[in-house]
């Protein structure tokens, strides 16, 4: 007998979609556009630092829109909590592989759900000393705000559903999917 495949085919994914990958992929062109403009005069300081996992997808497509010079680096945080619901406890896993002083750091996060995550973290770099620190978010979900977050760059706006795909998990599964999508029956994820 053969194995089950590990994922159903995406057309049986209890998911409907909420944003296409074509409207994902033109807002990650202007988002790119907006970061490049304002991060002209960085010379070779800008980084890109993405929040792992989530933001693996959006960074790399996001950071072909940006023609400057820049550099990449990841951070790994760990919101305690269950599925869907983080804690407001949060750590730094994985640190950045190199000092941030003098860089014009650009954190790029998949969601801000509560907005816990990002407020540590946003706090945390600042105290390293960067030339400047910017936000750059594909979602947000303001319905869930528990901490106030100044989002500089952002692609979309959502209601407060559950999300998968373009890098967003459940259960560390659908990341691959091409498009975003609410959850519509968790039990079948
Ligand atoms: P926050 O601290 O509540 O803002 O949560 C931030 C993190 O929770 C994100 O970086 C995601 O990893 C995760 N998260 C929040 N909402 C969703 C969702 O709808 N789908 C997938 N992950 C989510």
């Amino acid at each position: 007998m053969s194995p089950k495949p590990p994922y159903p085919p995406f057309a049986d994914a209890p998911v409907e979609e909420l944003l296409s990958a074509a409207e994902i992929e033109r807002r990650v062109a202007e988002l790119g556009h907006e970061i490049t403009h304002h991060h002209r005069e960085a010379g070779t300081d800008l980084m890109l630092l993405g929040v792992l996992k989530g933001s693996l997808i959006f960074l790399a497509d996001l950071a072909r829109h940006i023609p400057l010079p820049l550099t990449l680096d990841f951070i790994g945080i760990a919101s305690y909590g269950d599925e869907t619901k983080s804690s407001g406890v949060v750590q730094i896993t994985s640190d950045i592989s190199r000092p941030i002083e003098g860089k014009h750091v650009v954190v790029i996060e998949d969601i801000i759900d509560t907005g816990l995550t990002a407020h540590y973290l946003m706090n945390n770099l600042k105290t390293r000393k960067p030339a400047s620190v910017k936000l750059c978010s594909l979602l947000h979900k303001p319905d869930r705000a528990e901490r106030e977050v100044s989002i500089d760059y952002l692609g979309f706006t959502i209601p407060n559903e559950f999300v998968v795909g373009y890098g967003l998990d459940m259960a560390q599964r659908y990341r691959n999917l091409p498009y975003i999508g609410r959850v519509t029956d968790p039990s079948g994820v």
